[in-house]
């Protein structure tokens, strides 16, 4: 893997009008989002929705890549195709979720580090044998009273710069995730203050571990008012998170693909839209969104093979007004197409 190869990858990630499907959800966390839907959680279920996913028609012109987890990456589709190659024969880049997920941080109660950096080389190196061309890591930021503290804030940071060294020398563009939560009564200035020393101290510890900016993908939360605080317009969350970005992230990171964070769907696009609406920005603004694309497929397709076309094509929908508001060109008349 040279240079040029990362660079070209991270580029395709955040291509144009393209973004990225995150279905990279833990057995634990897909079994909680079943269940909500009264979905049993077996291996083969979670195979043939994610089979569904990954074979929609359309959704290629839309997502440049698609995050999974470890379970999924080592499936196949119901004809023995392995889901990395049906993914790459689409012109979709496989990616997998390698972190073991947030753990209370010690001597900091609320507050939680990702873990997964044990054996990540060798990890990695499997990963890359098994067509993965890109990774993701998540860490978790709390807003509270008296929270993030700064040892939450430099330990995720810290641990996001390792896991990001480390894919960049085996191979694999690095999604860097520093989520600020959106769960609590905190208003917009508060999510901005704690998005800006949060995406500082990250960029302050890629620089340390000498990670290559043009080879990593942000994906950060947006600025938005907490989910129990005062709301916030879809121009408001869309002019103070550029801002933010603009005041943090260098021009060198090709782009930025947010997370949706339990957003309602459409708000979510709304979002991203306006971003783009604001004029030129030095990086790409895109989407890799889980439950924001995932929500309304899952309940179309409710556990049922007969749901499966329905539920590509609510799939497709979502993937496709959310590739207009990349290019800030989302219409809301589409979701009625
Ligand atoms: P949401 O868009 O549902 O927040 O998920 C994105 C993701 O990858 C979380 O780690």
């Amino acid at each position: 893997m040279t240079t040029d190869t990362l660079h070209a990858a991270a580029a395709a990630m955040v291509a144009p009008g393209k973004g990225i499907l995150a279905a990279d959800e833990s057995s634990g966390t897909i079994s909680k989002r079943f269940a909500a839907l009264g979905i049993p959680s077996t291996v083969e279920l979670r195979r043939q929705y994610r089979e569904a996913l990954l074979t929609a028609p359309g959704i290629e012109s839309h997502i440049s890549g698609v995050i999974l987890y470890d379970e999924t990456l080592r499936q196949a589709t119901s004809d023995g195709t392995p889901f990395p190659e049906v993914l790459a024969s689409r012109g979709i880049l496989p990616g997998i979720k390698v972190d073991t997920g947030a753990k209370a941080l010690a001597g900091a109660p609320g507050e939680t580090t990702t873990e997964g950096l044990d054996g990540l080389r060798e990890r990695i190196a499997e990963y890359y044998e098994l067509g993965a061309r890109f990774a993701k890591w998540r860490a978790v930021i709390n807003i509270g009273d008296g929270l993030p503290t700064r040892n939450a804030t430099h330990a995720n940071a810290h641990g996001l710069a390792r896991y990001a060294a480390l894919c960049q020398e085996g191979g694999l563009v690095p999604i860097v995730e520093p989520e600020v939560l959106m769960e609590g009564s905190h208003d917009l200035a508060r999510s901005s203050e704690v998005t800006h020393d949060t995406l500082r101290e990250v960029f302050a510890e890629l620089a340390l571990a000498r990670v290559d900016l043009q080879g990593i993908v942000l994906k950060p939360s947006m600025v938005i008012s907490g989910s129990k605080g005062p709301g916030s317009s879809v121009q408001e969350v869309a002019e103070a998170t550029v801002r933010c970005l603009l005041d943090c992230v260098p021009a060198s990171v090709p782009g930025i693909a947010f997370l949706s964070g339990g957003q309602a769907s459409q708000v979510a696009t709304e979002h991203l839209d306006a971003m783009n609406r604001l004029g030129p920005l030095p990086w790409t603004l895109t989407f890799s969104y889980g439950r924001a694309l995932q929500d309304d497929a899952l309940r179309t397709w409710g556990g049922d093979a007969n749901n499966r076309k329905a539920a590509q094509d609510v799939l497709a929908l979502r993937t496709k007004c959310n590739s207009e508001a990349a290019l800030g060109k989302y219409d809301r008349a589409l979701e009625s197409v």
